[in-house]
């Protein structure tokens, strides 16, 4: 994608969630209720939580190219994580600029690209796909970095994202599951893995920043045991869901 492609990309991916609650904000001036929100569900043909790759804003969806025979993480960036991908490189980025460790930059890499298939529950989704290959901590990272995006750290520099309060409702309590998860990882050693994937979640776009896959070609070479019958093909617990995100037009 061309650097103004990748712009649109991103802010897909942000006018998206912003789309589903109209103006944002709204002509009030003030965030949604829960109430609010619900309002809006038979508004739409579809629901909020279908995957990127399933459904366009605008318009008819268009034809996909075509994949590999033996699809790598790579392909899957530059061929299917077209709302994504964007988002997730200009995390990474800012996580090595920041100096994150490795893990924590491939787990910034990964966190969202699930949604291209469901966003419902999607760090949960993304680390299920990513854990046959690559470390427990880093699938740690991915999966919980849903859960503590809705609880604030003020000794790292989180707050809770506006952008919540119009996805959510200003009023919204997350549910009793996501708070159990963010009570287990709050206490878990590992904590400081999710947790740095929130600080590094951001939806700000830089001019002239526009990081490539290639930039993280040798940390994903470290850490990502790429299957050589390539990915969807290595007969693991997952293959049918990279299946899933190279083929969404096929019928059954
Ligand atoms: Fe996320
Ligand atoms: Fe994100």
């Amino acid at each position: 994608m061309d650097t103004e492609a990748k712009a649109d990309a991103l802010e897909d991916f942000m006018m998206e969630r912003l789309n589903e609650t109209g103006s944002g904000k709204g002509d009030s001036g003030k965030y949604p209720t829960m109430a609010e929100v619900e309002a809006q569900i038979e508004t739409r043909r579809h629901r909020r939580g279908v995957g990127n790759l399933f459904l366009s804003h605008t318009g008819n969806v268009k034809k996909l190219p075509a994949m590999p025979a033996k699809p790598t993480l790579a392909d899957f960036f530059k061929l299917r994580f077209n709302v994504t991908s964007n988002h997730v490189l200009q995390s990474a980025n800012l996580a090595m600029k920041n100096g994150m460790s490795e893990e924590v930059i491939l787990a910034c890499l990964l966190h969202d690209t699930a949604q291209e298939l469901i966003k419902v529950d999607h760090g949960w989704w993304s680390a299920q796909l990513y854990e046959p290959y690559v470390s427990e901590k880093v699938a740690f990272a991915i999966r919980y970095h849903q859960a503590l995006r809705f609880y604030a750290d003020p000794s790292v520099g989180y707050e809770y994202p506006d952008l919540y309060r119009v996805l959510f409702g200003e009023d919204y309590k997350p549910e009793p599951y996501v708070e159990a998860a963010y009570q287990m990882v709050r206490n878990h050693k590992w904590y400081m893995e999710p947790r740095m994937v929130t600080v590094n979640d951001l939806y700000s776009f830089e001019p002239g920043v526009n990081p490539e896959i290639e930039q993280f070609t040798d940390i994903i070479g470290r850490h990502f045991k790429q299957p050589k019958e390539g990915l969807g093909f290595d007969n693991s617990s997952v293959a049918h869901i990279w299946r899933s995100i190279a083929r969404p037009d096929s019928p059954l």
